[in-house]
């Protein structure tokens, strides 16, 4: 029987006028992509009809998404192509539960950094086993990104391939890596397509992109974190909602116990945002020091942990494995598992001796309050890009970030403040980049007569069934 033959244009069409494309025209797509790329890379010139799909139509296919959206089974399609587009992770060989967390993205959200080291001292402890195969990112627009923090660790390496990502796995249970250009390159493509042709908010392109990337480490639990709020990508709790439901039936279709926590991001998570700042807030958190101003990233991250833990099968409930996520980051254990990570990626362990002495900003300038009143506020995405023009983030692909940029916060929404009290201290490399963020920040903050309600961190829970 004679092949058929797909055509780009035809399901572009088919998608433009809102029909269900099929898997094969889904796995086409996906697959012209991946090899138009290929071909561009090794300078070929393109083959026969129906086998390529120019720029136009990866535009146009999705334009086509983001107006029509998907069915779920489409989107189960999308994002299993997409996973399927390069490399995977094997874990097989592992012979433990796999297990992950992803957030959408926050200021401030350094809990990855203690999360993974919670459930590496759980898998390290004798019981049922759970390895962390954790893949991170760079930061991207306001948000920071796991990769970029674990970097200022002198030494660092995030670059393993899949197979050094195993060894770092079965020695440590957890392995905390950067993409790797075979990995999912689809995405990749994909991500470059969507920045440039308005099409990145799709909660299904979203979907596909997040899951593709986290079901290629081969993972048997996931624990979404999406945000809501002002420092959130997702505007309303509506859309937050849509996506994690998106995410929750995806990752449960293709065999993960999968589960999405609305959480807040209405204001910096913790006491620093920045690079090296955040690693040093959690390396005193793992050491026993919990400052106020970290109150919040504790309760995120336990509660996260904990429902990891609940899916691995370690906790009775997920109150169960907050508490013993809590007991896990209390007793040391967390650090220990830490300390063997860092040193297992070439990390150089001696700096979480001082981590504070490590904390070199060239400049500095202190945001004071102008009134008295209470803290009633801000616009968190406005803190994000300030923090990212101190330096700690990248204007370009590629530039380099720098590890001691940030800010410390001072004050949580609710509190009381008196004028001239210290709200934010922002840090720098260079006096230069100081002004713009201190006037941002200054021009974002509320302080009202009357103590705003009390939102809570903890939104909602989206799971299957
Ligand atoms: N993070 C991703 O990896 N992909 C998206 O599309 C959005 C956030």
């Amino acid at each position: 029987m004679r092949d058929v033959v797909i055509h780009p244009i035809d399901v572009l069409l088919k998608k433009r006028d809102g029909e269900e494309l099929s898997t094969a025209e889904i796995e086409f797509v996906v697959g012209a992509v991946v090899r138009g790329n290929a071909r561009e890379d090794s300078g070929e010139t393109a083959g026969a009809v129906g086998e390529t799909i120019s720029d136009a139509q990866i535009g146009a296919f999705l334009m086509a998404v983001f107006e029509r959206g998907l069915s779920l089974r489409e989107l189960g399609d999308l994002t299993r192509a997409m996973r399927f587009s390069g490399e995977t992770f094997d874990a097989s060989v592992l012979e433990t539960f796999t297990l992950d967390k992803h957030s959408t993205g926050g200021v401030g959200d350094k809990s990855s950094l203690l999360i993974a080291p919670v459930w590496a001292a759980a898998g390290m402890d004798g019981g049922s086993s759970v390895s962390v195969p954790m893949i991170s990112g760079r930061s991207l627009g306001h948000t920071g990104g796991t990769l970029d923090k674990l970097e200022t660790i002198p030494g660092f390496d995030s670059q393993l391939s899949l197979a050094r990502m195993g060894e770092v796995l079965r020695e440590c249970h957890a392995a905390l890596v950067g993409q790797t250009p075979r990995l999912v390159p689809a995405d990749r493509i994909l991500y470059g397509m969507r920045d440039h042709t308005g099409t990145v908010e799709s909660p299904f392109l979203i979907c596909a992109s997040i899951m593709s990337k986290k079901l290629a480490e081969d993972l048997r639990g996931l624990v979404l974190d999406v945000k809501v709020g002002s420092g959130a990508f997702m505007p309303t709790l509506e859309r937050s909602k849509f996506l994690a439901e998106l995410m929750v039936s995806t990752g449960e279709s293709a065999g993960t116990k999968t589960v999405a926590l609305l959480t807040a991001m209405d204001e910096p998570l913790g006491r620093f945002s920045g690079n090296w700042v955040e690693v040093w807030e959690c390396v005193d958190i793992m050491q026993g020091r919990r400052h106020s101003m970290s109150a919040d990233l504790i309760e995120l991250s336990n509660a996260l942990s904990g429902w990891g833990l609940f899916l691995a099968g370690r906790a009775e409930s997920p109150e169960d494995g907050t508490a013993l996520a809590d007991e896990i980051l209390r007793s040391g254990a967390a650090y220990a598992a830490w300390l063997r990570i860092v040193a297992a990626q070439g990390g150089d362990t001696s700096v979480f001796e001082d981590p504070a002495a490590f904390h070199k900003p060239k400049a500095m300038r202190v945001l004071r309050a102008s009134r008295d009143g209470f803290l009633a506020g801000m616009d968190c995405k406005e803190i994000g890009w300030a923090v990212q023009r101190l330096g700690a983030g990248r204007a370009r692909p590629g530039d380099p970030v720098s590890a001691h940029a940030g800010i410390e916060s001072h004050a949580k929404i609710g509190d009381r403040v008196e004028a001239g009290q210290a709200l934010f201290t922002l840090f720098s490399e260079d006096e230069a980049l100081l002004e713009e963020p201190y006037r941002m920040l200054g021009g974002t903050v509320r302080i009202a007569d009357h103590r705003p309600e009390r939102q809570s961190l903890l939104r909602e829970v989206v799971k299957a069934g």
